[in-house]
Protein backbone atom coordinates (compact mmCIF):
# COMPACT_ATOMS: atom_id res chain seq x y z
CA UNK A 1 0.00 0.00 0.00
CA UNK A 2 1.42 3.34 -0.95
CA UNK A 3 2.33 6.15 2.28
CA UNK A 4 -0.19 8.86 2.02
CA UNK A 5 2.05 10.66 3.90
CA UNK A 6 4.89 10.50 0.99
CA UNK A 7 3.12 12.79 -1.59
CA UNK A 8 2.78 15.97 1.25
CA UNK A 9 5.96 15.05 2.28
CA UNK A 10 7.86 15.47 -0.72
CA UNK A 11 5.81 18.46 -1.88
CA UNK A 12 6.64 20.57 1.40
CA UNK A 13 10.56 19.41 1.00
CA UNK A 14 10.19 21.09 -2.74
CA UNK A 15 8.10 23.91 -1.63
CA UNK A 16 11.34 24.76 1.00
CA UNK A 17 13.67 24.05 -1.52
CA UNK A 18 12.10 26.81 -4.09
CA UNK A 19 11.77 29.27 -1.28
CA UNK A 20 15.53 29.12 -0.63
CA UNK A 21 15.15 27.38 2.91
CA UNK A 22 16.57 24.11 1.70
CA UNK A 23 19.74 23.76 -0.32
CA UNK A 24 21.77 20.83 0.46
CA UNK A 25 20.41 17.17 -0.97
CA UNK A 26 20.86 15.18 2.28
CA UNK A 27 18.83 18.06 4.46
CA UNK A 28 16.19 17.88 0.91
CA UNK A 29 15.90 14.28 1.40
CA UNK A 30 15.75 14.55 5.61
CA UNK A 31 12.69 16.90 4.83
CA UNK A 32 11.07 14.14 2.28
CA UNK A 33 11.31 11.20 4.16
CA UNK A 34 10.93 11.94 8.12
CA UNK A 35 7.22 12.05 8.62
CA UNK A 36 6.39 15.56 10.95
CA UNK A 37 2.62 14.06 11.49
CA UNK A 38 3.81 11.54 13.86
CA UNK A 39 5.35 14.33 16.30
CA UNK A 40 2.42 16.71 15.94
CA UNK A 41 -0.97 14.17 16.55
CA UNK A 42 -2.91 17.15 17.97
CA UNK A 43 -2.01 20.69 17.63
CA UNK A 44 -3.05 24.16 17.42
CA UNK A 45 -2.30 26.09 14.29
CA UNK A 46 -3.00 29.84 13.37
CA UNK A 47 -5.98 30.86 11.42
CA UNK A 48 -7.22 34.56 10.75
CA UNK A 49 -9.35 33.95 13.94
CA UNK A 50 -6.94 32.65 16.33
CA UNK A 51 -5.74 28.91 16.96
CA UNK A 52 -7.67 26.17 15.49
CA UNK A 53 -7.30 22.95 17.21
CA UNK A 54 -6.33 19.82 15.42
CA UNK A 55 -6.80 16.44 16.81
CA UNK A 56 -6.01 13.51 14.53
CA UNK A 57 -7.93 11.10 16.03
CA UNK A 58 -11.38 13.05 15.27
CA UNK A 59 -11.88 11.68 11.53
CA UNK A 60 -13.97 14.87 10.09
CA UNK A 61 -10.54 16.41 11.30
CA UNK A 62 -7.72 14.21 9.83
CA UNK A 63 -7.19 15.41 6.02
CA UNK A 64 -7.28 19.02 7.17
CA UNK A 65 -4.99 17.90 9.93
CA UNK A 66 -2.31 16.12 7.77
CA UNK A 67 -2.72 18.75 5.33
CA UNK A 68 -1.86 21.36 7.97
CA UNK A 69 0.99 19.05 9.11
CA UNK A 70 2.77 19.80 5.77
CA UNK A 71 2.86 23.07 5.19
CA UNK A 72 5.06 25.64 6.06
CA UNK A 73 3.25 26.63 9.60
CA UNK A 74 4.49 26.25 13.41
CA UNK A 75 1.92 23.77 15.49
CA UNK A 76 1.57 24.70 19.18
CA UNK A 77 1.56 21.31 20.98
CA UNK A 78 1.28 22.45 24.31
CA UNK A 79 -0.47 25.61 25.96
CA UNK A 80 -0.15 27.44 29.73
CA UNK A 81 -3.05 28.12 31.97
CA UNK A 82 -2.69 31.84 31.14
CA UNK A 83 -3.05 30.31 26.85
CA UNK A 84 0.42 30.78 26.34
CA UNK A 85 2.15 28.67 24.10
CA UNK A 86 5.05 26.55 25.94
CA UNK A 87 5.92 23.96 22.94
CA UNK A 88 5.55 23.74 19.23
CA UNK A 89 7.23 22.30 16.03
CA UNK A 90 8.03 25.30 14.59
CA UNK A 91 7.95 26.58 11.31
CA UNK A 92 9.80 24.53 9.06
CA UNK A 93 11.12 27.16 6.89
CA UNK A 94 12.94 28.50 10.27
CA UNK A 95 13.86 24.78 11.18
CA UNK A 96 15.42 24.09 7.61
CA UNK A 97 17.29 27.53 7.11
CA UNK A 98 18.62 26.74 10.95
CA UNK A 99 20.05 23.09 10.07
CA UNK A 100 21.77 24.29 6.33
CA UNK A 101 23.32 27.14 8.81
CA UNK A 102 24.36 24.24 11.44
CA UNK A 103 26.65 22.52 8.23
CA UNK A 104 26.72 19.52 9.46
CA UNK A 105 29.38 16.60 8.19
CA UNK A 106 28.40 12.69 8.36
CA UNK A 107 30.35 12.44 11.37
CA UNK A 108 29.60 15.46 13.32
CA UNK A 109 28.03 14.99 17.19
CA UNK A 110 24.91 17.67 17.46
CA UNK A 111 23.35 18.72 21.31
CA UNK A 112 19.98 19.71 20.39
CA UNK A 113 18.60 21.76 22.89
CA UNK A 114 14.42 22.18 23.06
CA UNK A 115 13.69 18.67 21.88
CA UNK A 116 9.93 19.64 22.34
CA UNK A 117 8.09 17.11 19.89
CA UNK A 118 11.05 15.41 18.53
CA UNK A 119 10.58 16.32 15.02
CA UNK A 120 14.16 18.23 14.76
CA UNK A 121 15.84 15.58 16.62
CA UNK A 122 14.44 13.05 14.41
CA UNK A 123 15.43 14.98 11.32
CA UNK A 124 19.43 15.40 13.10
CA UNK A 125 19.18 11.41 13.43
CA UNK A 126 17.91 10.84 10.03
CA UNK A 127 21.05 12.79 8.75
CA UNK A 128 23.35 11.90 11.58
CA UNK A 129 22.44 8.63 13.48
CA UNK A 130 21.10 7.94 17.05
CA UNK A 131 24.38 7.77 18.28
CA UNK A 132 25.83 11.15 17.21
CA UNK A 133 22.47 12.91 18.34
CA UNK A 134 21.84 14.91 22.23
CA UNK A 135 18.67 16.64 22.61
CA UNK A 136 17.59 18.58 25.77
CA UNK A 137 13.71 19.49 26.97
CA UNK A 138 13.18 21.37 30.17
CA UNK A 139 9.48 19.86 30.35
CA UNK A 140 9.46 15.98 31.37
CA UNK A 141 5.62 15.25 29.89
CA UNK A 142 7.04 16.85 26.44
CA UNK A 143 10.25 14.72 26.73
CA UNK A 144 8.45 11.22 27.59
CA UNK A 145 5.96 12.07 24.84
CA UNK A 146 9.09 12.79 21.85
CA UNK A 147 10.59 9.79 23.19
CA UNK A 148 7.46 7.75 22.07
CA UNK A 149 6.80 9.54 19.13
CA UNK A 150 10.84 9.24 18.22
CA UNK A 151 10.53 5.43 18.67
CA UNK A 152 7.36 5.56 16.27
CA UNK A 153 9.38 6.68 14.04
CA UNK A 154 12.38 5.07 14.02
CA UNK A 155 14.71 7.56 15.92
CA UNK A 156 16.18 6.60 19.49
CA UNK A 157 18.75 9.50 20.15
CA UNK A 158 20.34 10.67 23.56
CA UNK A 159 17.16 12.24 25.74
CA UNK A 160 17.70 14.14 28.75
CA UNK A 161 15.41 16.60 31.05
CA UNK A 162 17.06 19.98 32.05
CA UNK A 163 17.71 23.15 31.52
CA UNK A 164 19.13 23.55 28.07
CA UNK A 165 21.33 26.41 28.99
CA UNK A 166 23.54 23.90 30.98
CA UNK A 167 24.16 21.88 27.79
CA UNK A 168 24.79 18.42 28.43
CA UNK A 169 28.79 18.62 30.16
CA UNK A 170 28.89 14.34 30.25
CA UNK A 171 28.27 13.99 27.02
CA UNK A 172 30.39 17.10 25.61
CA UNK A 173 31.90 18.16 23.02
CA UNK A 174 29.59 18.40 20.43
CA UNK A 175 30.86 19.59 16.77
CA UNK A 176 27.19 21.23 16.35
CA UNK A 177 24.62 22.67 18.71
CA UNK A 178 21.15 23.71 17.71
CA UNK A 179 19.16 25.74 20.04
CA UNK A 180 15.26 25.71 19.25
CA UNK A 181 13.84 28.08 22.40
CA UNK A 182 14.19 31.64 22.38
CA UNK A 183 17.70 32.82 24.47
CA UNK A 184 18.70 36.77 25.67
CA UNK A 185 22.21 35.35 25.45
CA UNK A 186 24.26 32.81 24.57
CA UNK A 187 25.58 30.72 27.78
CA UNK A 188 29.33 30.32 27.95
CA UNK A 189 28.34 26.80 28.26
CA UNK A 190 27.57 25.88 24.76
CA UNK A 191 30.59 27.38 23.65
CA UNK A 192 32.89 25.43 26.46
CA UNK A 193 30.91 22.10 25.25
CA UNK A 194 30.99 22.86 21.33
CA UNK A 195 34.49 21.73 19.73
CA UNK A 196 37.00 24.17 18.23
CA UNK A 197 36.15 25.25 14.60
CA UNK A 198 32.17 23.92 15.43
CA UNK A 199 28.97 25.63 14.92
CA UNK A 200 26.16 26.99 17.11
CA UNK A 201 23.07 27.87 15.85
CA UNK A 202 20.61 29.81 17.71
CA UNK A 203 17.00 32.08 18.06
CA UNK A 204 18.82 35.11 19.94
CA UNK A 205 16.28 38.17 20.19
CA UNK A 206 14.15 38.11 17.03
CA UNK A 207 16.79 36.51 14.44
CA UNK A 208 18.43 33.33 13.68
CA UNK A 209 22.14 33.71 14.57
CA UNK A 210 24.86 31.31 13.42
CA UNK A 211 28.08 31.33 15.39
CA UNK A 212 31.39 29.94 14.15
CA UNK A 213 33.74 28.94 17.14
CA UNK A 214 37.01 29.67 16.69
CA UNK A 215 39.95 27.00 16.86
CA UNK A 216 40.72 27.69 20.28
CA UNK A 217 37.28 27.09 21.08
CA UNK A 218 37.39 30.68 22.79
CA UNK A 219 34.81 32.87 20.88
CA UNK A 220 32.25 32.31 18.44
CA UNK A 221 31.35 34.78 16.12
CA UNK A 222 28.64 35.15 12.88
CA UNK A 223 25.81 37.11 11.78
CA UNK A 224 22.33 36.80 12.05
CA UNK A 225 20.61 34.98 9.11
CA UNK A 226 17.21 35.87 9.37
CA UNK A 227 14.56 37.56 11.72
CA UNK A 228 12.06 34.99 13.40
CA UNK A 229 10.80 34.86 17.06
CA UNK A 230 10.83 31.42 19.25
CA UNK A 231 9.34 30.88 22.21
CA UNK A 232 11.50 32.16 25.26
CA UNK A 233 13.52 29.68 27.37
CA UNK A 234 11.64 28.57 30.05
CA UNK A 235 14.19 28.83 32.32
CA UNK A 236 14.11 32.42 32.87
CA UNK A 237 12.24 34.76 34.64
CA UNK A 238 8.68 36.43 33.30
CA UNK A 239 8.69 38.40 30.54
CA UNK A 240 7.58 42.36 31.92
CA UNK A 241 4.36 43.03 31.68
CA UNK A 242 2.64 46.59 30.64
CA UNK A 243 0.89 48.16 33.98
CA UNK A 244 -3.05 48.63 32.51
CA UNK A 245 -2.24 52.92 33.81
CA UNK A 246 -0.10 52.80 29.81
CA UNK A 247 -3.03 52.35 27.97
CA UNK A 248 -5.18 54.75 29.29
CA UNK A 249 -5.91 56.69 26.48
CA UNK A 250 -6.28 60.09 29.28
CA UNK A 251 -2.40 59.52 29.49
CA UNK A 252 -1.87 61.05 26.31
CA UNK A 253 -2.42 64.80 26.44
CA UNK A 254 -0.75 64.58 30.12
CA UNK A 255 2.88 64.24 28.35
CA UNK A 256 5.64 66.57 27.60
CA UNK A 257 6.84 67.25 24.23
CA UNK A 258 9.89 64.84 22.99
CA UNK A 259 11.85 64.04 20.13
CA UNK A 260 9.90 60.71 19.41
CA UNK A 261 11.40 59.05 16.19
CA UNK A 262 8.52 57.99 13.31
CA UNK A 263 10.28 54.77 12.94
CA UNK A 264 10.50 53.05 16.48
CA UNK A 265 8.17 50.30 15.18
CA UNK A 266 10.45 49.32 12.23
CA UNK A 267 11.48 45.76 12.77
CA UNK A 268 14.96 46.17 12.35
CA UNK A 269 14.87 48.52 15.20
CA UNK A 270 12.72 46.14 17.21
CA UNK A 271 15.29 43.42 16.80
CA UNK A 272 18.11 45.85 17.28
CA UNK A 273 16.20 47.29 20.71
CA UNK A 274 15.49 43.53 21.78
CA UNK A 275 19.37 42.27 21.59
CA UNK A 276 20.75 45.75 23.85
CA UNK A 277 17.82 45.64 26.22
CA UNK A 278 16.24 42.26 26.09
CA UNK A 279 13.91 42.91 29.19
CA UNK A 280 12.04 45.52 27.48
CA UNK A 281 9.08 44.56 25.58
CA UNK A 282 7.22 46.68 23.14
CA UNK A 283 3.81 47.45 22.09
CA UNK A 284 2.22 49.68 19.32
CA UNK A 285 -0.96 51.26 19.36
CA UNK A 286 -1.54 51.95 15.39
CA UNK A 287 -3.08 55.81 14.75
CA UNK A 288 -6.17 56.94 13.49
CA UNK A 289 -6.69 54.47 10.55
CA UNK A 290 -3.94 51.80 11.29
CA UNK A 291 -1.51 54.15 10.53
CA UNK A 292 2.01 53.60 11.96
CA UNK A 293 3.35 56.84 11.04
CA UNK A 294 1.14 58.33 13.77
CA UNK A 295 1.35 55.16 16.01
CA UNK A 296 1.76 55.52 19.83
CA UNK A 297 4.63 52.76 21.32
CA UNK A 298 4.39 50.97 25.18
CA UNK A 299 7.66 50.13 26.30
CA UNK A 300 8.06 48.59 29.77
CA UNK A 301 10.65 46.60 31.87
CA UNK A 302 10.87 44.38 34.83
CA UNK A 303 11.56 46.95 36.91
CA UNK A 304 8.02 48.72 36.54
CA UNK A 305 9.75 51.64 34.34
CA UNK A 306 7.80 52.18 31.62
CA UNK A 307 6.83 55.05 28.65
CA UNK A 308 4.45 55.61 26.16
CA UNK A 309 5.80 57.57 23.55
CA UNK A 310 4.71 59.03 20.02
CA UNK A 311 3.64 62.45 18.43
CA UNK A 312 6.38 63.70 19.65
CA UNK A 313 5.38 63.15 23.38
CA UNK A 314 5.97 61.31 26.15
CA UNK A 315 4.60 60.29 29.46
CA UNK A 316 6.93 57.97 31.27
CA UNK A 317 7.51 56.12 34.85
CA UNK A 318 11.38 55.45 35.26
CA UNK A 319 14.19 56.06 33.19
CA UNK A 320 12.90 53.65 30.46
CA UNK A 321 12.93 56.07 27.46
CA UNK A 322 16.60 56.59 28.31
CA UNK A 323 17.56 53.01 27.09
CA UNK A 324 15.27 52.93 24.48
CA UNK A 325 16.25 56.34 22.76
CA UNK A 326 20.10 55.60 23.27
CA UNK A 327 19.80 52.23 21.16
CA UNK A 328 17.84 54.38 18.51
CA UNK A 329 20.38 56.95 18.40
CA UNK A 330 23.21 53.74 17.77
CA UNK A 331 20.98 52.42 15.44
CA UNK A 332 20.43 55.40 13.44
CA UNK A 333 24.04 56.42 13.65
CA UNK A 334 25.01 53.00 12.36
CA UNK A 335 22.90 53.52 9.32
CA UNK A 336 19.55 51.83 10.54
CA UNK A 337 21.34 48.12 9.84
CA UNK A 338 18.72 45.41 8.72
CA UNK A 339 19.13 41.90 10.77
CA UNK A 340 21.26 40.41 8.66
CA UNK A 341 23.90 43.18 8.48
CA UNK A 342 24.36 42.50 12.50
CA UNK A 343 26.56 39.90 14.14
CA UNK A 344 27.76 39.04 17.37
CA UNK A 345 30.72 37.86 18.77
CA UNK A 346 30.54 36.00 21.88
CA UNK A 347 33.31 34.84 24.68
CA UNK A 348 33.37 32.26 26.66
CA UNK A 349 33.02 34.22 29.59
CA UNK A 350 29.70 35.52 28.86
CA UNK A 351 30.91 38.64 26.78
CA UNK A 352 29.21 39.63 24.10
CA UNK A 353 29.85 42.23 21.28
CA UNK A 354 28.00 43.66 18.63
CA UNK A 355 28.98 44.61 15.41
CA UNK A 356 27.72 45.84 11.65
CA UNK A 357 28.67 44.47 9.17
CA UNK A 358 31.94 42.72 9.75
CA UNK A 359 33.65 41.57 13.43
CA UNK A 360 36.62 43.91 12.67
CA UNK A 361 33.84 47.07 12.09
CA UNK A 362 34.68 50.16 14.24
CA UNK A 363 30.45 49.95 14.50
CA UNK A 364 30.48 47.65 17.45
CA UNK A 365 29.29 48.14 21.07
CA UNK A 366 30.01 45.82 24.41
CA UNK A 367 26.10 44.33 24.91
CA UNK A 368 25.58 44.01 28.93
CA UNK A 369 25.51 40.67 30.40
C1 LIG B 1 9.77 25.70 19.62
S1 LIG B 1 9.82 24.34 20.71
C2 LIG B 1 11.05 23.31 20.02
C3 LIG B 1 10.73 22.61 18.74
C4 LIG B 1 11.41 21.29 18.63
N1 LIG B 1 12.83 21.36 18.34
C5 LIG B 1 10.68 20.41 17.65
O1 LIG B 1 11.25 20.00 16.65
O2 LIG B 1 9.51 20.14 17.92
C6 LIG B 1 10.76 24.96 22.07
C7 LIG B 1 10.99 23.89 23.12
O3 LIG B 1 12.02 24.32 23.99
C8 LIG B 1 11.69 23.90 25.29
N2 LIG B 1 12.45 24.75 26.22
C9 LIG B 1 12.17 26.02 26.61
N3 LIG B 1 13.10 26.45 27.47
C10 LIG B 1 13.99 25.44 27.61
C11 LIG B 1 15.19 25.30 28.35
N4 LIG B 1 15.64 26.29 29.12
N5 LIG B 1 15.86 24.13 28.27
C12 LIG B 1 15.42 23.12 27.46
N6 LIG B 1 14.29 23.20 26.75
C13 LIG B 1 13.58 24.35 26.81
C14 LIG B 1 10.18 24.09 25.37
O4 LIG B 1 9.63 23.32 26.43
C15 LIG B 1 9.76 23.64 23.99
O5 LIG B 1 9.45 22.28 23.98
Amino acid sequence: MTDPTAGPRHELAAKLTTAGALGSPAWISAFEQVPRHLFVPACWHRIAAGLEYLDSANPEQRDHWLAVCYSDTSLVTQVDSSGTATSASSQPSVMAIMLEALDVAADNTVLEVGTGTGYNAALLCHRLGDDRVHTVEYDQALSTTATAALAQAGYHPAMRVGDGAAGWPEQAPYDRIIATYGTERIPPTWLRQCTPGGVIVANLGLGVIALHVDQHGHTGSGRFLSRAAFMNSRAGGDAATVPQAAFDPAIVGLGHPADTPPDLRDDNFTAWLHLHSPEIVQVTLPGPDDSLSQAEHIFANRAGSWARVGNGRITQVGPIWRDVHDAHTRWAHAGRPEVEQIGLTVRDDGHHTLWVDNPSSTQRWNLTP
